[in-house]
């Protein structure tokens, strides 16, 4: 059994209407980075939100660790779109908020050294004592960042963290995430629209089909060597091919992946390995 597990995960608002997704069935290793890329209003927040025990399934179960998910837990630490910090507390007050509800018993020095280590992996040792109002987007989105991983959770959960960020910072911040990830072996969840952080990032990408009735489409494993930088990625030749076969779905074939595809057992979406084999297009015709 896998170390996070996802089972039959529906959502609908409406009782009458259809489901916003529907047999949405997954797992995710421990120490693995799974990304999810799926267009705008598939459901990729409300399951991450299901995931963080913020919002609750209409049917199916999330187990984490042979336990049922039933509401939030210092275990998984969200990253959120927006930044969500407490504006009247410093970055470091902002971390240690968090470091200090996981460690009670931890003395001020203690949770201050755990906090102040995570703020300097993400390159912000110089603005420890800086209000949110004074630090860039770049910078608080960091905190946010900083704030989750000091907990050291058994699972962070983040959704599309860096989408609000100019393109620069965007990719400064995708490196530092990076080392931190390599470093700590730290077990990933991440929504995603921009595909080649998706490749950069992930051990796996899950591909979202459009809503109503949204399911996994496909499971790619990036086969990447797993040593991976910004700069050298494209010189990979793999690369391109699984590019291309991502930005394909996400064009041509997420919306065609309609209510009743034939053939297509939601429990075991197609595995495509486009970094070892040119890949088949899925029939949904
Ligand atoms: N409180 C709500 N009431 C009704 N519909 C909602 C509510 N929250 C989200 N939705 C709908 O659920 C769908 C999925 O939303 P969301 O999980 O935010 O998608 P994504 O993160 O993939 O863009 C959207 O179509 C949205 O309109
Ligand atoms: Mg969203």
């Amino acid at each position: 059994m896998s170390f996070l597990r996802i089972e039959s995960l529906a959502r609908r608002y409406a009782p009458e209407g259809p489901p916003v997704f529907e047999n949405i069935h997954f797992g995710i290793e421990r120490g693995e980075f799974v990304c999810i890329l799926g267009h705008s209003g598939c459901g990729k927040t409300t399951i991450l939100n299901v995931l963080a025990g913020l919002d609750e399934a209409s049917s199916g179960h999330v187990f984490m660790d042979g336990r049922e998910v039933r509401g939030p837990a210092l275990d998984r630490g969200v990253v959120f779109q927006s930044h969500a910090l407490l504006p009247w507390m410093s970055a470091l007050g902002n971390v240690a908020f968090g470091v200090r509800s996981r460690h009670p018993e931890w003395s001020r020095a203690e949770v201050e050294a755990r906090s102040t280590r995570y703020l300097e992996m993400v390159g912000l040792g110089q603005a420890l004592h800086k209000k949110p109002a004074e630090l860039s987007g770049g910078m608080k989105q960091r905190v946010g960042i900083a704030r989750a991983f000091a907990v050291e959770p058994k699972m962070l959960l983040l959704d599309e963290p860096f989408g609000a960020l100019d393109a620069l910072t965007r990719g400064t911040i995708q490196d530092e995430l990076l080392k931190i990830v390599q470093a700590t072996q730290q077990t990933v969840f991440m929504i995603t629209h921009d595909v080649d952080e998706a490749i950069l990032l992930s051990d796996r990408i899950l591909l979202m089909s459009n809503g109503p009735c949204a399911k996994i489409a496909e499971m790619v494993e990036i086969t990447l060597p797993r040593e991976r930088t910004r700069a050298g990625i494209h010189h990979d030749p793999q690369y391109y091919r699984i590019r291309n076969h991502l930005v394909d779905f996400l064009v041509n074939r997420a919306k065609d992946f309609a209510r009743d595809t034939p053939d297509h057992d939601p429990r075991h979406p197609p595995r495509v390995r486009p970094g070892a084999i040119l890949p088949e297009p899925l029939a949904t015709d």
